[in-house]
């Protein structure tokens, strides 16, 4: 199971988080049901958004590319 947290804050939603929220949508169903999605309301590191946490590791300036990558070296 992997767990990817979202910040929902104002900053990072201006710098994108909606197009890492799209990416996971995209996702096929068996990939989605091995992720747990939260939201998280300021990592405070609004400088450096859009800001995602993988696993407990935060993940700045996070693009789509970067978390596909992640999530396709973690999922079955
Ligand atoms: S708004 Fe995302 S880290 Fe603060």
């Amino acid at each position: 199971m992997l767990t990817v947290e979202l910040c929902m804050g104002t900053s990072c939603h201006l710098m994108g988080v909606q197009d890492l929220v799209a990416v996971l949508e995209t996702l096929p169903a068996e990939q989605r049901e091995q992720i747990e999605i939260k939201g998280v309301t300021c990592f405070k590191n609004c400088g450096k958004g859009p800001n995602i946490r993988i696993n407990g590791e935060l993940i700045s300036n996070a693009t789509p590319d970067r978390l596909l990558e992640i999530l396709q070296a973690n999922l079955a």
